[in-house]
Formats: C-alpha cells, structure tokens, sequence
C-alpha cells in the first residue's frame, strides 16, 4: 500500500521544496522517495513513488493535486468527451526512468503498479456530474472510457516490468461504490483483461479492491499470484475461501498506527498468530498509511512482525494446516 507520504519526517522535508507533481515527474526525487521507507524500516519490499493518476496523461490531461482536496484532472472527462491517445512510453517516460534508476542499486524488489481502470475513471469523470450518472446515463460511452484506461494499463504495465518492477499491484479502490451487478459489468472484466494480458509476462500480480471482503469469488476467478484485503474480515477466515496457490496481503486497519504501544504489538502478534504457519501471508496495512501516523509506531508495528517470523520462522518454513485459530 502506500508507505511513502506525509507521515514521513524526510518526505515532508522534500514537500516543502517541491510540489507533488514536481515529485512525480522527477525521476532522480521520485527515486530518492521510493527509498525513504525502506531506509527508514528495512522493508521486504519498495513501493514505486507514483500515483495512479499519471496515467491521465496519456490521454492529454492535466493531473491535479491540490494541497486541500482530492486529485482531479483538467479538462475533466463527461460522455461526450474525446480525447487524443499519446503513446505511454513517451508520455510516462519518467516512471520508467525512475524505475531504471532504482534498479540499479535498490536492494529490496521493486513493486510496479497501476489503477483499477473503473477507479481511474471516478477521479477522470467531471466533478458534481459524477461518475455513477455517468454510468447510469450513458453506460456505452463509459465502457469506451474504460475499454481506453484498460489498453493503456496493460501498455503501461508491460513497459514498467521492461524498466525493471518485480512485482505489481492492481488497486481498484473504488469498486466499493459499485453495486454488485455494477462491479460484474464496470470493474471485474478490465481487471480480467489486465490480468490476462500480462499472466504471459510471470510477473507476481496483487490485486486490490476496496470491498475485497465481498468479492472473493470474483477475485479469485481472475487468478492473479495474490489479493490485498482491507481490514473488515479476519484473514484467516479469507484465506479458507482462496485456492493454496494465492497468496494473501492485508490486512490491518492503519487507524491502528495509532494506537497505543501496547495495543499495536498485541494486535499485531494475535493477527500474525491466527496466519501462523502460512507460507503464502504478505504482511501489509489494509490501506494507506494515514498522514498524521506517529512514525514510531509504523517503526513498532515493522519490528513486531519481525521479531513475530523470526521467532516462528522454522514454522512457517514447514508447510502449515492453515487452521484459523480468530482471537
Ligand atoms: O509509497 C507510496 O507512497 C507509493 C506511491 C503511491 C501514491 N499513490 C503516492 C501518493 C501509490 C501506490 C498511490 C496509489 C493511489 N493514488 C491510489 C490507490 C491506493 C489507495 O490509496 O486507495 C489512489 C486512489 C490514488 C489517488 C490519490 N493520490 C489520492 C486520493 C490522493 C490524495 C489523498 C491523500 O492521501 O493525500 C493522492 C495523493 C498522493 N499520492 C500522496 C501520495 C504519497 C499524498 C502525498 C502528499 O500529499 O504529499
């Protein structure tokens, strides 16, 4: 999930000097901020300092991130928009460097990735004429918006794993809006595409929805390596309806980071126990870290589920029942 951000004393330091579009279209900073995690923590693994935004520019617009309020695109898009199609190599050349340059020396892998192509259209869609009237009013031309955003992520995708990513992560965090039959016809089936495009590739793929909880089935007929959960389910109780083959990510609630010293190594240890033994187990927070996280506790909650696999590293070498054993 995003661990780069503003709860980050080094990263703050670095947005006073720049804005976040700045940051985004610097290789050399973007680079440099990918790090700062997996400095700071020693981390198994380094997400790309990007957003699933940048993506709009392919399709000649201007992506916004104000200081106050969400992102947004200029122009914004409605259904009688068109828009050009600009080729991603040249258009995002500066994700791509950024990975070049982190190849180089990083360390930990390197984890690509892009939006949900139904989650990159809410923030694409015209404020206050939303993306649900949209959707409702003119499905047609918001399957076009979508059929676009889906061949540019697969493009976009490959061109990251060529630059050098080992891994990727699909976040479709918006599909939590969507009613069940709305999430069959708007997000399920471009993830399926995504997903298929790049199975030919073997790169690990995680996919992420906001809902995940909800959708197993769904989710699991698309056969990505692995799913991210946020926090409204125990993860054993998900990992019975996966196939052994899937690996798991999730799934604590970020609101923990601040909570009490006590309260974060207790949590961490009774949901590291309830997976204990689980070869396929990603630790992660169910989302984001917020912006105002003490960075201590990030730092607690990193070295508890170290001090957690080293202890119980011989048994998670060991090919576990994956009982569920909730607290
Ligand atoms: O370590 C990392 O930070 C990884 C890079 C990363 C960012 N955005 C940088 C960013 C990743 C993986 C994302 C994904 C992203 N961006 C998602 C999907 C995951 C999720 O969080 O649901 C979404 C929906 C976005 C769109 C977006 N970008 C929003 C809604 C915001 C503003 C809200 C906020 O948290 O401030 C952004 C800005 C943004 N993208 C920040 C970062 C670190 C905030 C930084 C700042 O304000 O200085």
């Amino acid at each position: 999930m995003r661990q780069a951000g503003r709860y980050l004393p080094e990263y703050r330091s670095i947005r006073k000097k720049y804005s976040l579009s700045e940051l985004f279209h610097h290789p050399e900073l973007a680079a440099q901020i990918t790090e700062f995690p997996v400095q700071r923590f020693g981390l198994d693994a380094a997400i790309l300092f990007s957003d699933i935004l940048m993506i709009a520019e392919i399709l000649g617009l201007t992506v916004h991130f104000p200081e106050e309020g969400g992102p947004y695109v200029e122009p914004q898009l409605n259904a009688s928009s068109t828009w050009q199609l600009f080729p991603v190599e040249k258009k995002l050349d500066y994700v791509f460097k950024t990975i070049q340059i982190l190849r180089s020396h990083l360390r930990v892998p390197l984890i690509g990735f892009c939006g949900g192509p139904f989650t990159v259209a809410t923030y694409l869609a015209k404020k206050g004429k939303n993306v649900k009237n949209w959707l409702y009013e003119e499905p047609k031309s918001f399957h076009h918006l979508l059929q676009t955003l889906t061949d540019a992520s697969i493009e976009y995708l490959r061109l990251q794993i060529e630059s050098g990513v080992q891994a990727i992560q699909i976040f479709d965090s918006w599909a939590n809006i969507l009613t069940y039959p709305q999430f069959l016809e708007f997000s399920l089936p471009y993830l399926r595409q995504i997903v298929n495009a790049l199975r030919p590739t073997n790169i690990p793929m995680i996919l992420f929805c906001r809902g995940a909880v909800n959708l197993i089935e769904e989710l699991v007929s698309l056969q990505s390596h692995a799913i991210s959960f946020d926090w409204q389910q125990e993860l054993c109780f998900l990992r019975k309806k996966m196939p052994r083959s899937m690996a798991i990510q999730g799934n604590f609630d970020p609101e923990l980071l601040h909570a009490p010293h006590a309260v974060i190594r207790r949590e961490v240890e009774d949901r590291l126990n309830t997976m204990r033994g689980d070869p396929g187990f990603i630790v992660n927070l169910g989302h984001g870290v917020l912006p105002d996280t003490p960075v201590e506790n990030v730092q607690l909650f990193v070295e508890t589920v170290k001090n957690f696999t080293s202890l119980h590293e011989e048994e998670a070498n060991r090919e576990s029942l994956l009982d569920c054993h909730p607290t």
